[in-house]
């Protein structure tokens, strides 16, 4: 119920009407706690194509003939009415020891007018892009009858427009390595195009290995998309959790990430099965992933697989789980020691002689699965260990305050928990006002290392029905999460890193396992959610100081931070309702306010969000707030998450 009281206020402009509520009363006499510097982060992991098909940018898709051990799944024959061509998997010519299979290519029939040869799709096809140099490598052999060439080409689905061409000759018939460059012309964007090679007369190839790179992020080699990428660091991440979720783990303890098969050459990593339904090409690599850290300035946070496999199967604690100890124990040195360690010396050898920054290494992912109880006994031998070598790293528990005691870490302390959330709109807005006041302060430190909101509570992310809704959640999402995130300021002193999760889809059908995810992309272009631009809101305006906030007689959910340096004041509001809503906000403890200030504002009908086709439908409009006295009314658009940021003056002079 809100109150009718009426006040007189002296503003700039006179005297004015304010209602005494609803009100959001914000103490800037002093902090409330240090807002922790690394709160925003990302977490991803292999599911609804993030890597592969997603923002690890290989274009080639099954480049390692590896995907189905029955067929070339992904190729398909190039021929017409006067050629002819088959292809099939040779399992007794593979490339080398690691890959199973090659693609033998045999053209029965061809002549320059009417080539034959194989085709590869993509993930979702071949995006073209004008005046682009796409990277073409693969490794071919012949039958000494064959003497090429070999012309390699990006072609249109509809027309068959050439969009870039190169040959390669000198087949032997020895495995050799080709790399080509197609250049495209001043040609409409498309996906509508695939990868071929052909022959323009009869003859047999081998295929033991084919990429094909558009340019990558920084021009890493094997690199990372860069529309994506931009996206990412325009988040400002502080941290990244890899390689998982659920992908660290894997089905099976053989499917886990095993994080020593995915250094070295691209052809000789063989891949493995990801326990969201598809194989993996481990072209994200532990060295992809520390890389990709590097680019966004971010830190690792490095899941270690710690003796859980998702069908339920676990590794003994004890003489059992020592294999997964060093395991763990020589990853953690692949990330931080130097050269002169082994596996340091293995990190300069495949082009990273410098140590990475780690903090952080969590010990598995959602142990509480494991019914068998074990993890108590399993965290305390992987800490037991870890602490022994690198005493400095913190090390995460996977299991959250709020599991059954019988299944949390007791025999150690963790330095943090990691907490998962993935909940309704409605359940995350009843929560948020109240989420961690009871915590013991002095710790363990919070992590909330997954969650997302969704708008029904009846369909959760996982359920099949979620694949019938939209891929990226609406706005009525971005709502609950921007209360959350409110919380997640609030109370940072604690909570010293969260990331949203899922944070990549592949919006094409059938990529993806899980709703709602952050940015939707297809294989031409990407898009940010609502969800995607409140968080974008929120971390590129993170104060140092918590404010304490005390609201009134209103719905709206919020929070408020300060920057010491400059005394600019970051308050976050989330207005719930369907109706606009005047909020009184009181500044306290400051003499006065820079007289103008700015508004970030996100709103839009609950259903509302972005798309493919329609990629800025609610994105955040930038207005300026002036007159700005320390007791003032902003009336808050319906379904809204609105910035306001100025600065304040705690002393005689504006801080302006
Ligand atoms: O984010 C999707 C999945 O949700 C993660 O892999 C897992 O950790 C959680 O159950």
């Amino acid at each position: 119920m809100k109150k009718l009281v009426v006040l007189l206020v002296h503003s700039a402009t006179g005297f004015c009407l304010l209602a005494a509520s609803p009100t959001f009363t914000i103490d800037a006499g002093h902090s409330a706690g240090k807002v922790s510097p690394i709160l925003y982060g990302l977490m991803t992991e292999e599911i609804n194509h993030s890597y592969d098909g997603g923002l690890y940018a290989e274009l080639i898709r099954n480049r390692a003939f590896s995907d189905d051990p029955s067929t070339p799944a992904h190729w398909s024959v190039v021929k017409d009415n006067h050629s002819d061509a088959n292809v099939a998997l040779d399992s007794k010519n593979p490339l080398n020891a690691q890959l199973k299979a090659s693609l033998r290519l045999t053209v029965a029939r061809a002549t320059k007018e009417h080539p034959a040869g194989v085709a590869n799709s993509g993930y979702w096809g071949i995006p073209v892009h004008p005046d682009t140099r796409y990277h073409a490598m693969l490794f071919a052999k012949t039958e000494a009858e064959f003497a090429g060439p070999v012309t390699v080409s990006l072609v249109g689905e509809d027309d068959g427009t050439v969009y870039g061409t190169s040959q390669i000759s000198q087949l032997g018939t020895q495995w050799k390595r080709f790399e080509v460059t197609l250049k495209t012309g001043k040609v409409l964007p498309t996906a509508r195009a695939h990868f071929a090679l052909v022959l323009d007369r009869p003859g047999t190839v081998w295929l033991g290995f084919v990429s094909l790179f558009p340019p990558t992020w920084n021009d890493r080699p094997n690199g990372l998309r860069k529309d994506l990428m931009q996206m990412l660091i325009d988040l400002k991440p502080k941290f990244l959790r890899f390689p998982g979720g659920n992908y660290v783990e894997g089905d099976t303890i053989e499917s886990r990430f095993d994080w020593k098969k995915t250094l070295g050459p691209i052809e000789e990593r063989p891949g493995h099965p990801c326990p969201w339904g598809y194989r993996s090409t481990d072209g994200m690599g532990l060295l992809e992933f520390l890389c990709w850290c590097e680019d966004m300035k971010a830190e690792p946070v490095l899941a270690v697989y710690a003796g859980y496999s998702l069908k339920g199967i676990h590794v003994n604690p004890g003489a059992d789980l020592e294999p997964c100890i060093q395991e763990a124990l020589e990853e953690i040195e692949y990330v931080i020691s130097d050269t002169t360690t082994h596996w340091g010396a293995r990190r300069a050898k495949d082009g990273h002689p410098d140590p990475f920054k780690l903090t952080y290494v969590e010990i598995g992912n959602e142990d509480w699965f494991d019914k068998s109880l074990s993890y108590d006994d399993r965290f305390a031998q992987f800490y037991d260990a870890i602490k022994a070598r690198y005493p400095r790293l913190k090390l995460i528990s996977t299991v959250a305050n709020e599991q059954p005691e019988k299944l949390r870490v007791h025999s150690r302390k963790p330095d943090m928990i990691d907490e998962h959330y993935y909940r309704s709109t409605d359940e995350f807005l009843r929560m948020s006002p109240n989420y961690a006041r009871s915590y013991d302060r002095k710790g363990p430190e919070i992590f909330v290392g997954e969650w997302a909101a969704h708008e029904d509570a009846r369909i959760k992310p996982w359920d099949a029905a979620a694949r019938q809704q939209p891929p990226t959640p609406t706005m009525k999402a971005a709502i609950g999460d921007a209360a959350f995130m409110a919380a997640l300021e609030r109370n940072s002193d604690l909570i010293k890193m969260q990331c949203y999760a899922p944070l990549l889809v592949n919006v094409s059908p059938g990529a993806r396992q899980w709703r709602p995810d952050l940015i939707g992309y297809d294989a031409l272009s990407a898009y940010g959610s609502p969800s995607y631009y409140a968080q974008l809101m929120f971390s590129s305006n993170l104060g140092d100081e918590i404010l304490s906030v005390t609201a009134s007689d209103t719905s709206i959910q919020g929070c408020a931070t300060r920057e010491s340096k400059t005394g600019e004041i970051f308050i976050k509001l989330v207005n719930t309702e369907a109706n606009e809503e005047p909020l009184k906000l009181e500044i306290k403890g400051v003499t006065g306010l820079a007289s103008e200030g700015n508004v970030l504002t996100l709103a839009g009908s609950p259903e509302d969000t972005n798309s493919r086709s329609h990629p800025r439908n609610i994105v955040p409009v930038a207005t300026k707030l002036a007159r700005l006295q320390p007791v003032f009314t902003y009336t808050m658009p319906p379904d809204s998450i609105v910035l306001l940021k100025f600065k304040s003056r705690s002393g005689s002079t504006p801080r302006d």
